[in-house]
């Protein structure tokens, strides 16, 4: 049963997981976020995994779309999948502190996408929880003229808090997450009819 106030047309929300770590366990924390987004009247889900989804590493002249066919298709299944949504979570591990390099990649080759959007964030990893990952992604969409969120969720060895079937123990997780994807609804609802009453000039 769905929770959760009613509205008309829920935000889309694009789901990335950041990480495509050979025996990373990210699907797992993407599939726990999905299953709160699904419990939801006001908002739906696309997880955009790119292990799925793999983007390419190398950019084309700056100004200029890229020029192989592989990186074209490759960025066809992402990007307009992106520009479609209302607003994003982002699902990020700590690596050496910060975001992996393969979440970073998915972010620089898109602009426009995330323009006059909310970004929340779900980090996980170990004694930091992923949380200085996320505070160095605030930076990142700053530049991109999205909105990030306040509250953020953080899952310290989440191997040891959510099981196969993605439910978590912890109730802190999920209070954590409703906190997180409740500011989520009212900045995706509000910066849509902004939106649409003026598109963002940027
Ligand atoms: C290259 C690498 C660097 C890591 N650095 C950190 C770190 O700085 N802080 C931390 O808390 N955990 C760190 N970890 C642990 C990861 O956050 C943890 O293994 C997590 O599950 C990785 O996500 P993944 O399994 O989806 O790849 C690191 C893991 C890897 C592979």
């Amino acid at each position: 049963m769905k929770e959760g106030p009613i509205v008309e047309t829920p935000l889309r929300v694009a789901v990335l997981l950041g990480s495509i770590r050979d025996g990373r366990f990210g699907p797992t924390v993407a599939s726990w976020i999905r299953g709160h987004l699904d419990a939801r009247q006001d908002m739906t889900a696309d997880v955009i995994d790119l292990v799925e989804t793999p983007l390419p590493t190398v950019f084309p002249v700056l100004g200029q779309p890229p020029v192989s066919e592989e990186a074209v298709a490759q960025l066809a299944a992402v990007s307009p999948r992106l520009a479609a949504a209302d607003a994003f979570v982002i699902v990020t591990p700590e690596y050496n502190r910060s975001f992996p390099a393969s979440l970073k990649n998915a972010i620089d080759w898109h602009s426009r996408e995330w323009h006059a959007k909310p970004v929340g964030f779900v980090g996980y990893g170990g004694f930091s929880a992923g949380l200085r990952a996320v505070e160095q992604l605030r930076l990142v969409f700053a530049e991109l003229h999205a909105v990030t969120v306040r509250d953020a969720v953080g899952l310290q060895a989440p191997w040891a808090q959510i099981g196969p079937d993605g439910t978590a123990p912890n109730p802190g997780g999920d209070a954590a997450a409703k906190a997180m994807l409740d500011q989520l609804a009212w900045w995706g609802h509000a910066l849509r009819s902004a939106r649409a009453a003026r598109p963002y000039g940027a």
